[in-house]
């Protein structure tokens, strides 16, 4: 039977590895090889792992649901100078969408694989704040988040989702929620590749050649300025796993976050030094460190003013002016320059406050301009950090 002869071969093929990554929507690993700052985008593995028959028994460690590259050191699970600070693509709530992944020639050790979307913004948040490296608790929390969000083939309307012809009834690849390679071993069904029958070269990898695998997903029903999908393998023939993420918007949907994905929230790095073991909930902290009740939250806005002109920050909470112009506070202008056009200020705000605001432009008569929508939108970080920053551009 192919199953058992394929776990046989696992001993036997370690040193030929499986590889494979997330190409459409550009996930951040592809971004990392395009910038030329990753030198092997189908090398993010997480190994070595039990990556079957149990497709989600193995623990994330520092690989989490956006990838660790250990051969250039690179943790995509932050955002880096060419990935994570804005979105690839957009998409609507309910739509279907064409995604693609690209699997070595030399490491198309077929398996099963899957695309998630984590419903829950804060979890997420981590994956999106410049500066800020996850610590291995939230990558956890984070992929349990994405295993639960796993997007079933079955959801996209007229779709084949069938088994791979290795798969029988009662084992465990018998399930069309995930997707399945054409076949488990890469021999004349030819793995992975054998999903499009693509031409070597039809995606890129650095080992031997890419081949495209291609399929669809059904968006949920969620919104979110900025989230990740994520894109998971599990290797049959070897105990890998093959983990890379996008970063997307999803606009039209219930729940999830509205805010602008213009506006990047940035711990800072005493923050990052700090705040090792946030739990997923961030309630709790580690003995290393004493969790805060009130945060420094710095508001940073660049936008160009012109004399007798002040940008203001009003939003739902008091200490924003519960939306009244009149009690907006007041930002700084000592650092602007032409070239940095920067507005600053800083307050206190308790762990956990979320709450929505904008900018405004105060002209000297008092007239207000204020930015357009939507709404954007914070959450105090809870946990070690004493503070916490926003960077906005004015829109
Ligand atoms: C896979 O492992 C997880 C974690 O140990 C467990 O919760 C789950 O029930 C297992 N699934 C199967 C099908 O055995
Ligand atoms: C999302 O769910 C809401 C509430 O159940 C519903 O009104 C809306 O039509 C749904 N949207 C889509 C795109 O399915
Ligand atoms: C922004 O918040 C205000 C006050 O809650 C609300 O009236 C307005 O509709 C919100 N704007 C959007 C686009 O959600």
């Amino acid at each position: 039977m192919q199953l058992t002869l394929g776990l046989a071969l696992l001993s036997a093929a370690v040193s030929v590895h499986g590889h494979g990554y997330l190409t459409i929507p550009s996930s951040r690993t592809r971004l990392g090889a395009e910038a030329k700052l990753d030198t092997c985008p189908e090398c993010t593995i997480l190994e070595p792992v039990s990556s079957w028959p149990n497709l989600t028994v193995a623990a994330a460690g520092r690989s989490g649901p956006c990838g660790y590259n250990a051969r250039v050191s690179i943790d995509y699970n932050q955002p880096g100078s060419a990935w994570g600070k804005s979105t690839v693509a957009s998409y609507s709530a309910g739509q279907t969408v064409d995604v693609q992944w690209c699997v070595d020639n030399n490491g198309d050790h077929g398996g099963m694989f899957s695309y998630r979307i984590c419903q829950d913004q804060a979890l997420v948040d981590k994956f999106l704040t410049p500066g800020y490296l996850p610590t291995d608790a939230e990558k956890q929390a984070a992929e349990d988040c994405f295993t639960k969000g796993t997007l079933p083939c079955t959801d996209v309307t007229g779709q084949s989702c069938g088994y791979s012809p290795d798969c029988q009834q009662g084992q465990a690849c018998w399930r069309n929620d995930w997707f399945t390679c054409n076949a488990f071993q890469a021999d004349s069904r030819r793995g992975c590749q054998g999903v499009d029958g693509s031409a070597i070269g039809s995606c890129f990898t650095t080992i031997s050649g890419g081949y495209t695998v291609s399929k669809k997903i059904k968006i949920p029903n969620y919104s979110s300025a900025h989230t990740l999908l994520s894109f998971k393998w599990n290797s049959f023939q070897t105990g890998q796993i093959y983990l890379s993420c996008a970063d997307i918007a999803i606009t039209g949907g219930t729940g999830g976050s509205q805010s602008s994905a213009s506006a990047s929230v940035s711990s800072t790095a005493t923050a990052t030094t700090l705040s090792t073991s946030t739990t997923s909930a961030g309630t709790s902290a580690s003995a290393s460190c004493v969790a805060v009740s009130n945060v420094a939250v710095t508001f940073n806005e660049l936008v160009s003013t012109s004399y007798g002109q002040n940008i203001k920050v009003v939003g739902s909470i008091s200490q924003l002016g519960s939306w009244n112009t009149a009690s907006a506070v007041a930002l700084s202008a000592s650092g602007y320059t032409t070239s940095n056009p920067l507005w600053t200020t800083t307050m206190n705000l308790p762990a956990g406050t979320t709450f929505q605001y904008k900018f405004i432009k105060v002209e000297s008569s008092g007239a207000v301009t204020w930015e357009s929508d939507p709404n954007r939108s914070f959450t105090v970080p809870t946990g070690c950090s004493a503070a916490s920053s926003v960077s906005a551009t004015w829109r």
